[in-house]
């Protein structure tokens, strides 16, 4: 059975619009909310039955065309040693060049609850929905691990990257290949997609993003059999550079309108990109915006619905479903 999602990230005409959510699994959703009472994030994410769980309930209740596995972007460098708490995101000890160039290999053995997730859902998810498999990016991961933790402008990893770009290079290069084979590994185990986050790279300027995010964003989905999506929210700036990152579609935040930025990017297939504040809103209103979003890709095949960035927790999950449903009635 051909599926919607993997037929339009390689271009290719599908029956209907593929449509599915960033952040789809989480806090918007009561029952996520119920079940995350009694388990941590973190045991929820190395316990494949709970996590398989929590990466099924918005398939369930929405019929999105991607599953994507419940787990988070800091998950790896955990499986490396690098110990971290969740509160609610990532908190760890910042960390210098070298350290993180010293972090090493993946052992695949460590993340083998990822894999045993991405095999749970593979088997349990409708035959027509696709299993989205995904890594953060190598910049965005130096971000967090320069930084000790979120940001607001990631000013420690800015004068990181000008204080030693040699060093920076090298952490980056062990980053990308720690995170290829961990993607390498949940296509193993069934992943039919894979996504690649770059939150952050978008706060660097031209120059540090094509001569570093670029060719370690690269070297983490080089070869992978499946299609990639790369997504950089933030950087409108940098569109035309992201081609060389080789992935099949890039992802949209909700800047600019869906064509220009897929005109701009001139990848195979692009994702996005309806803002997420629009589903704050009363159905009549984010039904014209989703109609309009839909008219500036109707007739071109590559088109994979979704929101321009992680669903918001306010959101009305009748909202989510309405959007489901514009998307299904709108133009193929
Ligand atoms: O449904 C899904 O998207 C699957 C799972 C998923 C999570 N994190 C679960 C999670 C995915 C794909 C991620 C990726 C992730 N994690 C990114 C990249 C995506 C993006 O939004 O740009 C980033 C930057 C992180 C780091 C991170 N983890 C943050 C900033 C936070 C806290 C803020 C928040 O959004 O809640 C986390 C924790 C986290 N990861 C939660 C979930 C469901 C919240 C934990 C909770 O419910 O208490």
């Amino acid at each position: 059975m051909t599926l919607p999602l993997v037929e339009a990230l390689h271009g290719r005409p599908t029956s209907r619009r593929p449509v599915w959510v960033m952040r789809q699994a989480g806090r918007h959703l009561p029952e996520y909310r119920e079940l995350r009472e009694r388990v941590g994030f973190q045991e929820a994410v190395s316990t494949p039955e709970v996590a398989a769980e929590l990466t099924l309930q918005p398939v369930r209740r929405y019929g999105m065309d991607g599953a994507v596995i419940f787990a988070d972007i800091m998950t790896p460098l955990e499986a490396m040693g690098v110990p971290m708490t969740f509160d609610p995101g990532p908190r760890l000890r910042p960390h210098s060049l070298a350290e993180i160039a010293a972090l090493g290999e993946l052992d695949p053995e460590r993340v083998a609850p990822v894999a045993g997730t991405v095999s749970r859902v593979r088997a349990e998810a409708p035959s027509g929905t696709a299993v989205i498999g995904f890594a953060g990016a190598p910049m965005t991961l130096l971000a967090y691990l320069c930084e000790g933790g979120g940001s607001r402008d990631f000013m420690t990893l800015r004068a990181e990257l000008r204080r030693d770009p040699g060093a920076a290079g090298e952490a980056l290069g062990v980053l990308a290949r720690a995170m290829h084979t961990y993607l390498e590994l949940q296509v193993e185990a069934g992943a039919d997609v894979v996504q690649l986050f770059d939150t952050w790279a978008g706060l660097l300027d031209r120059d540090r993003y094509g001569a570093l995010a670029v060719p370690a964003a690269a070297d983490a989905l080089a070869g992978l059999p499946v299609p990639r999506i790369y997504f950089a929210p933030g950087a409108g700036h940098t569109l035309d550079l992201q081609k060389a990152v080789g992935a099949e579609a890039v992802g949209a935040d909700w800047r600019l309108p869906i064509d220009a930025a897929w005109d701009r990017a001139g990848t195979k297939a692009v994702q996005g990109n309806l803002d997420p504040a629009v589903l704050l809103a009363d159905e009549g209103t984010f039904r014209d915006e989703v109609g309009a979003m839909l008219g500036r890709t109707a007739g071109r095949p590559g088109h994979v619905v979704n929101l321009g960035h992680g669903i918001d927790r306010a959101t009305p999950p009748r909202n989510v479903a309405a959007f489901v449903e514009a998307v299904r009635n709108g133009p193929a």
